[in-house]
């Protein structure tokens, strides 16, 4: 048996190995319990004692040197694949970081916002009022009785009930935000002065200047002495601080069961096309008593205006249902 060349073959296979799987194979071909190097030790049997001795010497001296060099490798080679996946999994920190996108506001809420801000800052309450509605509420104490003409101006969407029930019980999806006047003044003794912003909904075809439900903001002002030229200057104030610029304001005589008298009001930015904004008038005194407060003694103005069209005047949207649509690329732009 000569251990000098098995000790040469294991060397250079050594050598040659470059992966630790090919390391752990050369390690149990020959070291391992059924190794060559066990299988030379367990033929020693046949051997003179003396040469046992020498040889059982020379092979455990193998197994020492050969154990040494593979631990060795081992240890290179593992620090080799260490560096390489360093290397590769390296950060590089000049590269720009990913942008995150960041949410912001509809134009619908933006304008909201700012519609409330003005509003407060002349003294006027944020109030809200429910988007399920009695028909009472809607229409009856709005003086606007059942068989009233002026309900066929708005179509209403009714919620399946009894046809039968009182109007007090009677629900629909509220087609206007000026029932919540009659709700306010239930609870409240004037003076005071409130905005009301909300979604109201119609049962309408749509089209770019109409949609089935969009948002309003009501308005109401009363006290002892409020005039139509209180609810003016208010609106010079609101209109120049929204628009940010002088705009032209025209009134014309118009028809509403909850005023009397009624007019509707349209803007015109930069001498362009005159815009219908917003009804508004007087409150009329059926509308007082419908929520208990002595008419004769207290007067006011009420509005109800489109935000939707606010924010389309302002930001120059040609469609309504864009607003509703959920295009990026149109809500972006805000
Ligand atoms: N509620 C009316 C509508 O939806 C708008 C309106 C007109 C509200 C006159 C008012 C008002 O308070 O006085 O068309």
């Amino acid at each position: 048996m000569d251990l000098k060349n098995l000790k040469n073959e294991i060397q250079e296979q050594i050598k040659k190995a470059e992966d630790l799987k090919t390391l752990n194979n050369i390690y149990k071909k020959y070291l391992g319990k059924k190794g060559e190097i066990a299988k030379i030790f367990s033929s020693l049997g046949g051997l003179p004692q003396k040469e046992r001795k020498n040889v059982g010497q020379e092979i455990n001296l193998l197994k020492k040197e050969v154990d040494n060099t593979i631990n060795n490798k081992l240890k290179k080679v593992k620090s080799e694949s260490k560096n390489t996946e360093v290397k590769e999994k390296k950060i590089d920190v000049t590269i720009p970081g990913k942008k995150i996108d960041q949410g912001h506001l509809h134009p619908l809420t933006l304008v909201q916002r700012e519609l409330i801000r003005i509003f407060e800052s002349m003294g006027f309450e944020t109030v809200e009022g429910p988007e399920v509605e009695t028909e009472w509420y809607n229409f009856n104490a709005l003086n606007v009785p059942s068989d009233h003409p002026a309900r066929d101006i708005q179509d209403t969407l009714w919620l399946k009930q009894d046809e039968n029930k009182d109007s007090k019980k009677k629900l629909l999806m509220r087609t206007q935000t000026s029932p919540v006047q009659v709700r306010y003044m239930e609870k409240h003794n004037p003076p005071f002065r409130i905005i009301v912003p909300g979604r109201v909904f119609r049962n309408e075809r749509t089209d770019a200047s109409h949609d089935c439900g969009f948002y309003q903001c009501e308005g109401l002002m009363v006290d002892k002495n409020i005039s139509v030229a209180n609810f003016k200057a208010i609106m010079f104030a609101f209109l120049k601080e929204f628009f940010e610029e002088n705009i032209d304001i025209r009134f014309r005589p118009g028809y509403f069961p909850f005023t009397e008298p009624s007019f509707e009001i349209d803007i015109r930015r930069k001498k362009e096309d005159w815009l219908e904004l917003m009804g508004a008038g007087m409150v009329h005194p059926n509308v007082f008593k419908a929520a208990g407060l002595n008419a004769n003694k207290w007067q006011g103005f009420a509005f109800g205006m489109g935000i939707d069209r606010l924010a389309m005047i302002k930001y120059n949207i040609n469609d309504i249902r864009l607003f509703y649509s959920g295009n990026l690329k149109f809500l972006n732009q805000f």
